[in-house]
């Protein structure tokens, strides 16, 4: 049972894809489309459905947040179906130009990444009626990178935000720099939080500055703790619950709870 929805958000329109061959999709994602700009493209997986919505539309350059699959899975279908650049961070552009490794969960939920060659980020990247700024927000990725319209208060963020108390991490995300980041973040000015996986089209910024809390508390938690001599398996057990059971089981461990409590130690 495959996702395509398709919402309007003031000039904003958000399309979202989940890959169901065996029922409901696991996950879905959202890719969005504003005045020739496309920011991220979805899961190669829906790669067809993908080409439908955007087929006929002004497409003048694709923007990436990040090198994960579920953003960048038709990454170089768009740049080859539409003959347009596709911008990222260098970081980004690394892992893009060469064939990465995926999990078999995520070639089963997402697909894979072609190989595409990135153009580097502009400091401005300027369309008829808007002008987005990249801003490096590293910590769920190394290369994660989000784009503010400031004039329209709109921050497509990747996945930065996600929710206000995330259960799990990936192994490769990082506790401290997703903090650090999502601070830096709060001090510019947005009210839409275009969420790759969760958009709040109205006071995103509240929202966002609720995880920082959640994710400061947290981490203080697992600290005092690990200073009370607890191990992490101990952490794990005093603090989790078992929200993060099925995500776990299906991703062999990549992803759970006890992967924030490793990265919080780490930082
Ligand atoms: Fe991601």
């Amino acid at each position: 049972m495959n996702i395509k929805e398709k919402y309007i958000f003031d000039e904003v329109e958000a399309y979202r894809f989940g890959f169901g061959p065996l029922g409901p999709p696991l996950m879905s994602v959202f890719m969005f489309y504003l005045d020739g700009l496309v920011i991220d493209t979805a899961q190669s997986n829906m790669h067809q459905y993908v080409i439908e919505a955007l087929e006929g539309k002004k497409i003048e350059k694709v923007l990436l947040t990040h090198y994960h699959e579920d953003h960048s899975g038709n990454a170089s279908a768009l740049s080859n179906f539409f003959n347009v650049n596709v911008y990222g961070h260098d970081i980004t552009a690394n892992k893009m130009g060469k064939d990465f490794k995926i999990r078999f969960y995520q070639l089963y939920t997402w697909g894979k990444s072609g190989i595409t060659s990135l153009s580097p980020l502009p400091p401005l990247i300027e369309t008829e009626r808007y002008k987005l700024m990249p801003i490096h927000t590293p910590g769920h990725s190394k290369d994660h990178t989000v784009y503010l319209e400031e004039n329209n208060g709109w921050l497509f963020s990747g996945d930065l935000y996600l929710g206000e108390r995330i259960k799990y991490f990936r192994s490769d995300e990082k506790f401290k720099d997703q903090i650090d980041s999502i601070k830096m973040i709060l001090e510019y000015d947005f009210d839409a939080l275009f969420c790759a996986h969760n958009p709040v089209p109205e006071k995103g910024k509240a929202r966002l500055a609720k995880k920082l809390s959640f994710l400061e508390e947290l981490y203080g938690e697992v600290q005092r703790l690990c200073l009370k001599g607890y191990s992490e398996k101990a952490i794990v057990k005093a603090l989790g619950n078992e929200k993060d059971k099925l995500v776990k089981f299906v991703t062999l461990g990549n992803v759970s709870f006890a992967q924030m409590v490793r990265s919080a130690l780490e930082s």
